[in-house]
């Protein structure tokens, strides 16, 4: 039988991007561990799969793209305890073929969004965020990405202490077998690239949501870590 998670049990937890993969995986595993959960993310039917996968969860839409939909998502949620946000879409693009709209946008995704609900939420015990490997590795096309996923691990490092005593994490995941990795390939282009990554990585594997959500539960109940922000890539960056 699942032992609940004493830490976790009875806390309300707000997962952004709790509609699919890392944030999903997540949720689903705070909800073993007793909280009381709030799902965000832009579609309503995909929320309100997620929140039936889970057995129950508040839902609220937002794009963290447009602002006024995350300060509306935000109104009258109540006392939040850990505020996690694994939402966004990486959108690798060429630097000479993108310009200031697009370098907004990821930064709205990235950086503006995630900070305004750290704001509006005020969460009381933790906060945990996630940014990816080209923050470390760069990668063609990523130069945005890559400068926007590092201002999210600068923020891990600032907030902890702006935000002391609440306790503020980042997890930079690798290529996790999500909707997000499969978006655009067909079943075989994705069963090949699993294959080609796996057989690069030292762990010889993909990573699931499970590792990422295995992670954040970490960082969520470790009463005495903050500030950091754990690389669970399989080893990507080193090879
Ligand atoms: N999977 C990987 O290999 C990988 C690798 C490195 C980093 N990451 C990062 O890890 C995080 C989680 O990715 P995942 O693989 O779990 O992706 P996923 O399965 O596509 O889930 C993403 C979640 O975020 C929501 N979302 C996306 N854009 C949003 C927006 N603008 N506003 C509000 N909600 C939004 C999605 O729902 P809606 O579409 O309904 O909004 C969904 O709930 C992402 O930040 C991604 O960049 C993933």
């Amino acid at each position: 039988m699942q032992q609940a998670d004493e830490t976790l049990a009875g806390s309300h937890v707000v997962v952004v991007g709790g509609s699919s993969g890392m944030g999903l995986a997540l949720a689903a595993r705070a909800a073993r561990a007793g909280a009381r959960l709030t799902l965000m993310a832009r579609d309503p039917e995909k929320l309100a799969r997620a929140a039936r996968e889970v057995g129950g969860a508040a839902v609220r839409t937002c794009d963290l793209r447009q602002e006024a939909t995350v300060v509306a998502a935000c109104e009258g949620l109540g006392g939040v305890d850990h505020l996690v946000v694994t939402a966004g879409e990486y959108r690798a693009a060429a630097f000479a073929e993108t310009g200031p709209q697009d370098w907004r946008t990821m930064l709205e995704e990235r950086l503006i969004g995630p900070m305004l609900l750290v704001k509006r939420l005020a969460p009381a015990t933790s906060v945990v965020l996630v940014s990816g490997t080209v923050s470390r590795k760069i990668l063609p096309g990523s130069t945005w990405g890559t400068i926007a996923l590092s201002g999210v691990e600068a923020a891990v490092r600032a907030l902890a202490i702006e935000l002391a005593p609440v306790r503020v994490n980042g997890i930079v995941p690798g290529a996790v077998d999500t909707p997000l990795l499969a978006r655009g390939r067909t079943e075989t282009a994705r069963e090949d690239l699993k294959a080609a990554i796996a057989a690069r990585l030292p762990v010889r594997r993909v990573g699931v949501p499970e590792d990422i959500a295995q992670t954040g539960m970490f960082l969520m109940t470790n009463p005495f870590i903050t500030g950091e922000t754990i690389l669970v890539d399989g080893g990507a960056v080193l090879v």
